[in-house]
């Protein structure tokens, strides 16, 4: 099989999100298509990837073709609590035995932080590279994810404010993101766990040499900023950067994998009825580093 890229929307978006054919992620991956994948990502920062009938084993697998996996420490549900090998994020609504969550239930509640536009993992110090999302069930209808492009943003800011966001740093927690949906009751040892980091608001891709603004909801804060000050501003930056014209929309259809590069895009999550069963799972790759020294 040759691997081929071609873009999903080629006129008005020919270097955000790519069609992937031509390989079979169930079968281990030649290093042909892992560099052709690598610079599709690199091109595109979001690929799709459709009738991947992959399991957990398979998904890690191809997962690991590109990095460290990073480890799903981020979720509630931790230890004996977990559906899910801690090699990947639960982003379903199932409980252990398969069942759906209750209206109520805290980890539902917690996960419905992914309908705020944001960039996976930038509450971790070593922010997430790629993540790579599963469907294996879904609801009927709704449910889609949004994907924004954070270098055509950063592109379309002038000149100075380019200057003015430069070397700015922001506080990420996933207290801050769950704040703003009313989610609060965190224990003692969670607010430990989900203690802030610091992130760089402007990032430049290590490959392309590209900026891109790194917004997510998760950032409550700028350094050297009052508070209010902060959050007005990237309140504003997220409501430019995610208008229409930077943002794919995915509507899932069952087996499909996407991959985006959290380093140049937001996603988000869109609501689905809460009494059918989503069942995705997330690979996640770790990026280089911390961003900011
Ligand atoms: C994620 C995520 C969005 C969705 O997997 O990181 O935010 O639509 N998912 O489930
Ligand atoms: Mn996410």
């Amino acid at each position: 099989m040759t691997i081929t890229i071609t873009p999903v929307d080629p006129v008005s978006r020919p270097d955000f999100v790519g069609r992937v054919e031509g390989v079979d992620l169930c079968q281990p991956l030649p290093a042909n298509d892992v560099a052709a994948i690598e610079a599709g990502m690199d091109r595109f920062a979001v690929l799709v990837f459709h009738d991947q009938r992959i399991d957990d084993a398979q998904q890690v697998a191809f997962a690991s073709n590109f990095g460290t996996l990073e480890r799903a420490t981020g979720d509630l549900a931790q230890g004996a609590d977990r559906r899910l090998s801690i090699d990947l994020a639960d982003i379903s609504n199932l409980n252990r035995d398969g069942t759906v969550m209750a209206r109520d239930d805290r980890k539902r509640l917690f996960g419905l932080g992914n309908m705020l536009w944001h960039s996976d993992s930038s509450f971790k110090a070593t922010p997430a590279k790629y993540s790579m999302l599963s469907a294996r069930i879904l609801p009927q209808r709704d449910g889609n994810t949004e994907f924004a492009d954070m270098r055509a943003a950063y592109d379309a800011l002038d000149d100075e404010e380019r200057a003015q966001l430069e070397g700015l740093v922001c506080e990420h927690t996933q207290i801050t993101s769950r704040g703003l949906l009313g989610f609060t009751d965190f224990t003692p040892d969670e607010f430990i766990r989900f203690a802030p980091v610091r992130q760089t608001l402007v990032r430049t891709h290590p490959v392309t040499g590209r900026k891109s603004l790194f917004l997510s909801s998760h950032a409550g804060a700028i350094e050297g900023y009052p508070v209010p000050e902060a959050r007005a501003l990237l309140r504003d930056l997220t409501e430019r950067a995610t208008q229409r014209e930077f943002v794919y929309k995915h509507v899932w259809r069952t087996h499909d994998l996407v991959i985006w590069d959290n380093r140049t895009t937001l996603h988000r999550a869109r609501r689905y009825d809460p009494t059918e069963i989503r069942d995705m799972r997330r690979t996640t790759l770790e990026s280089d580093g911390p961003t900011v020294m």
